[in-house]
């Protein structure tokens, strides 16, 4: 093993004894391949078995490691220790959600935010099995691919400012998510999503940062579906002037 040595500074936090939050320290072996998570795991197996955190897949795919690394919520499994060596890391929990313990937090509220899009396809006019499948053109797919590759990390509720100061904002992924939906030729959910989407919670709490798109290691580009709804939303207004009824897509 390495004779080098990386200092990694975690927010530490045990609701059964802790006050508050406060920084633990650990000096642990440089290892150039090392992620974020690697150098979680030997601190858990070597130095401190207490130390609580999220991880399933190892490859950015599963979207549980979610954590704040030097000030900016990333993803610790391709997050590396190379890219900060020889300077110390420190690495947080995400922020705006409640701390549970450690780089644990309490995502309920995002998983309640996105049952209210209703995140999945709305077709009143189901056909049987036997008439075959629905299908999509390649340019139908474009129209909402790039929001259904969405992995829940959540990097984008750390990252927004809007979150702290409202924390009832939907907020990015969510919007993302039921724009994927309305988008898809397959579905007529838009007017059952409105409410949320254009609510008083909805799109409009946005402020235009831009960061929850900066941040997103997918590329989702929430951000993106925020303002299209925004400009979807106000053609709807105009047109419900213009018939009554009719205004929403
Ligand atoms: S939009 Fe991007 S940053 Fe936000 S939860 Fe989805 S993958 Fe993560
Ligand atoms: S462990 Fe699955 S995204 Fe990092």
């Amino acid at each position: 093993m390495s004779n080098k040595t990386i200092t990694i500074e975690i927010l530490r936090y045990n609701p059964e004894t802790d006050e508050k939050p406060g920084y633990g320290s650990f000096e642990i072996p440089y290892i150039e391949a090392w992620s974020m998570l690697d150098a979680l795991e030997y601190i858990k197996d070597e130095l401190d078995s207490s130390l609580s955190y999220r991880w399933s897949c190892r490859m950015a795919v599963c979207g549980s490691c979610g954590m704040v690394i030097n000030g900016r919520p990333k993803l610790g499994c391709e997050t590396f220790l190379r890219d900060y060596y020889p300077n110390a890391i420190k690495v947080e929990p995400l922020a705006n959600f409640p701390i549970e313990r450690d780089l644990v937090v309490d995502a309920e509220d995002f998983i309640n935010k996105l049952e209210s899009v209703k995140p999945y396809i709305i077709n009143a006019m189901e056909k049987p099995v036997e008439e075959g499948v629905n299908k999509q053109t390649p340019e139908q797919l474009g129209l909402y691919k790039q929001f259904s590759m969405c992995i829940n990390c959540m990097l984008c509720y750390s990252a927004c400012p809007q979150m702290g100061l409202n924390p009832l904002f939907t907020g990015p992924a969510v919007i993302a998510l039921g724009h994927r939906y309305n988008l898809d030729s397959r579905d007529e959910g838009y007017d059952q999503r409105t409410e949320v989407i254009q609510g008083k919670n909805g799109v409009w709490s946005c402020t235009f940062v831009g960061y929850c798109s900066e941040v997103c290691p997918k590329n989702v580009d929430p951000a993106a579906a925020i303002n299209q709804n925004k400009l979807q939303g106000s053609q709807d207004w105009a047109l419900s002037f213009l018939m009554p009824r009719k205004g929403a897509k």
